[in-house]
């Protein structure tokens, strides 16, 4: 792709595009081979999905390849990073209607396939809840790609700083940045639950491939941070320096400030 090249260097996997847009459709191009090769060998495509504003333009593209490339997602297995606790999971704020609005309800996914964190059970129940969900991942033998967006405050899934790398699903209090972030959606910051079910560091990081992407100056300092600075549970996504499977797709408004 033109407006995309990859670097390599002794300390990162970085993809770097000219915008927004490029950043997404490389992404998208990136899902869709997993999808394509697991089809190729008769398997199933386990995928780890996001939600936030940063990958809407790569669902549009998954939804363009499905409608005008015929790409299938009827072998994918999807399991979602996040959703907010309490929430009802047919609020429009919710993980769930996210997904539906914004790829499942446009393409060829089979409903029973799709795991989503769901935040309707009682607070008694979440630990059991929690537990089913990383069992439920490694029934299907682990993630083949985890899709991950960052917070400002470095966050991965709902992984708040403070987070262990050891990590596994489990509920969590929002950090106040992330409800601030959050306030836009939900109206007013005293509507944005306190709490959400997020998977873990550990299990994100077993995924056979992880694609983090960052897009927007917003980004810029934080994506500064989590691959130059120190490695510290502070910055839950600087631990990504360390794993070789992780590549970080950036458009140049979110790579500003990483120099060389
Ligand atoms: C969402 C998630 C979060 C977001 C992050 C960035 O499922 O896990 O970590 O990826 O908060 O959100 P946006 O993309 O809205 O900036």
């Amino acid at each position: 792709m033109s407006n995309t090249f990859t670097k390599h260097t002794d300390r990162q996997n970085l993809t770097l595009c000219s915008d927004a847009e490029q950043a997404s459709i490389y992404t998208a191009r990136q899902i869709a081979d997993v999808i394509l090769e697991k089809q190729k060998q008769g398997e199933r495509a386990i995928l780890g999905l996001a939600t936030g504003k940063t990958p809407i333009k790569v669902y549009q593209e998954l939804i363009r390849l499905h409608k005008t490339e015929k790409l299938s997602f009827h072998n994918v297995i999807s399991f979602n990073l996040d959703e907010y606790y309490p929430i009802c999971s047919k609020s429009i704020q919710s993980y769930s209607y996210f997904m539906q609005h914004h790829l499942f309800g446009h393409v060829d996914i089979q409903p029973g396939n799709i795991h989503i964190p769901h935040a309707d059970c009682s607070s008694d129940r979440i630990p059991f809840y929690c537990t089913d969900y990383e069992e439920k991942i490694r029934s299907f033998g682990g993630l083949d790609l985890q899709l991950l967006g960052i917070g400002r405050n470095g966050h991965i899934g709902f992984n708040e700083p403070g987070s262990s790398f050891d990590s596994t699903t489990r509920l969590v209090d929002l950090h106040a940045l992330t409800r601030k972030d959050a306030e836009g959606d939900f109206g007013t910051i005293e509507n944005v639950p306190y709490q959400a079910i997020s998977v873990g560091i550990h299990t994100i990081i077993k995924a056979q491939k992880i694609m983090l992407l960052a897009i927007g100056k917003d980004k810029s300092q934080i994506i500064s941070k989590a691959l130059r600075g120190e490695i510290s549970t502070e910055v839950p996504a600087s631990l990504l320096q360390t794993i070789p499977h992780v590549e970080f797709i950036l458009d140049r408004d979110a790579a500003a400030l990483i120099g060389d």
